[in-house]
């Protein structure tokens, strides 16, 4: 979830260092473009919840770079951050995305139509717990990128290590929650779970984590 928008300054970044960086950095397409004005038009305030341009092209880079052929998205929302990801897959790759709103992904559907994608993204509707509990516990995954509720992260995130191969990637965003990381004092769900989540993160052994100050927080957790 991005909440800077396209080009609005960042709760995180010295002034004017968003704007640079993403005047600095490929823009997106027509149809990235055209899905985040859909996505503002249609759901107003809800639309911040989509991912940042900036974002969106570090999850294509990082796909197509570990030559991802098999990847989980955990939420998929009207679907910015899924063409991003599948992208970065070959022709015979495929992306899993998890989501609970049948609402919000049949504008997703869309595009992964218009993008030529649909054959390569399937969306199951659904508790994302319940949906990647599912899957066969077998570390066949290149790729994950958790962007749901902010309470579960701990739990999507124990599920997917042991599905992860050797050298996958869980990339997990908005791990500054706007900076309110830190605050010790705070009483907000989300924040709390996401400070308990790096701590956490930042001493488990079975990854190699770095934390990145893109967008609202974007972490790296490198299966070992
Ligand atoms: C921040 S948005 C995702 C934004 C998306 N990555 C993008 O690029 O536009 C969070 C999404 O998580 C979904 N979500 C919330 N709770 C969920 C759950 N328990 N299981 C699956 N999806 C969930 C919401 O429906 C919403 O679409």
């Amino acid at each position: 979830m991005s909440a800077l928008g396209q080009t609005a300054e960042s709760p995180i970044l010295a002034r004017g260092i968003h704007r640079y960086l993403t005047a600095h950095s490929s823009p997106p397409d027509d149809l990235l473009v055209d899905l985040a004005e859909e996505t503002r038009r249609k759901l107003g305030d809800v639309s911040v919840m989509q991912i940042g341009a900036e974002l969106g092209t570090l999850l294509t880079i990082l796909a197509s770079s570990i030559g991802a052929r098999r990847a989980i998205e955990v939420g998929t929302f009207t679907g910015y951050s899924s063409v991003c990801i599948a992208r970065g897959l070959p022709a015979d790759g495929h992306l899993l995305c998890c989501d609970v709103s049948e609402e919000w992904t049949s504008i997703a559907r869309g595009y992964w139509k218009r993008a030529g994608l649909d054959d390569r993204i399937e969306l199951r509707i659904g508790p994302a717990a319940r949906t990647i509990a599912a899957l066969p516990v077998e570390p066949v995954h290149d790729l994950a990128f958790i962007d749901a509720d902010k309470t579960s992260y701990q739990t999507y995130y124990d599920l997917l290590v042991p599905r992860m191969r050797a050298g996958g990637l869980i990339l997990v965003d908005n791990a500054l929650q706007q900076g309110n990381v830190l605050q010790d004092d705070s009483r907000n769900a989300n924040i709390q779970a996401i400070q308990a989540f790096n701590n956490a993160l930042a001493s488990d052994d079975r990854v190699q984590v770095v934390l990145l100050a893109v967008s609202d927080g974007l972490t790296i957790a490198r299966k070992l």
